[in-house]
């Protein structure tokens, strides 16, 4: 079992002069926490972490458990670059954003187990509280999907090998993985997600991970 962590992305949301995988959290990176928690759940063999080109030295060092590669202009490309570092005779494929730092590593080990049971394509979802439209240029709704039908997906998302590498064997792009499967047209099932893998974007989400930190709330 392979994971991959696309941590080159430089995180402008958050407003800070480090790519994002680099900022600090009560002590660790956001990238060695994913790493560590990668490490706990028992279900992974090697961790390939795709960082931005300049990095890749000193991540090698921080890091002596994971491979470490350069990433590419967009997610995908990361992500491509990494599968070419992934040990071939891997029959699963994991990928999880280093953004989400405090994911738990029961949820590696869900997804993990969707995949054994013989899902080509799982990603961990969770309701969503919000109504969502869809709005357009001029700032006008469009369309209210039904709330009761939509996901919000986070990551570890998990594949079988040989359909991530199909998926990306294209120069196509896509917020995740999953994307790019179902634009193949397989069906991608979906786990119960953690509200714990949050997505660290912006200053807020920084604040509320510092301060889950600071209580003892996070596993890692
Ligand atoms: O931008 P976003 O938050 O969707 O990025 C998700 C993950 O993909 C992050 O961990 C980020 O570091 C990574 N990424 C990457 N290479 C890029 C852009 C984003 O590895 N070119």
């Amino acid at each position: 079992m392979v994971l991959l962590i696309p941590a080159a992305g430089m995180g402008t949301r958050l407003g800070l002069d480090v790519p994002k995988a680099f900022v600090p959290l009560a002590g660790s990176t956001l990238l060695e926490r994913s790493v560590v928690a990668a490490w706990d759940s028992g279900v992974i063999d090697q961790i390939v972490v795709i960082v931005p080109d300049d990095q890749v030295d000193a991540t090698g060092a921080l890091l002596p458990s994971v491979t470490v590669v350069a990433g590419g202009a967009e997610r995908s490309d990361s992500v491509r670059a990494g599968l070419a570092a992934a040990d071939p005779a891997a029959d699963l494929i994991l990928v999880h954003d280093a953004a989400r730092a405090l994911t738990p590593p029961s949820l590696f080990g869900d997804v993990v187990a969707a995949l054994r049971s013989g899902a080509p394509a799982v990603v961990p979802g969770l309701p969503v509280a919000d109504t969502l439209k869809r709005v357009d240029d001029a700032g006008l709704v469009r369309a209210t999907p039904d709330r009761s039908e939509l996901r919000a997906v986070q990551t570890p998302q998990g594949f079988t090998a040989a359909l991530l590498r199909r998926a990306h064997a294209g120069a196509g792009d896509a917020t995740d993985d999953a994307g790019l499967v179902e634009s193949l047209g397989v069906d991608v099932r979906v786990v119960p997600g953690d509200e714990m893998a949050f997505k660290i974007t912006t200053p807020f989400d920084l604040t509320v991970a510092q301060r889950l930190c600071a209580a003892g709330e996070a596993d890692i």
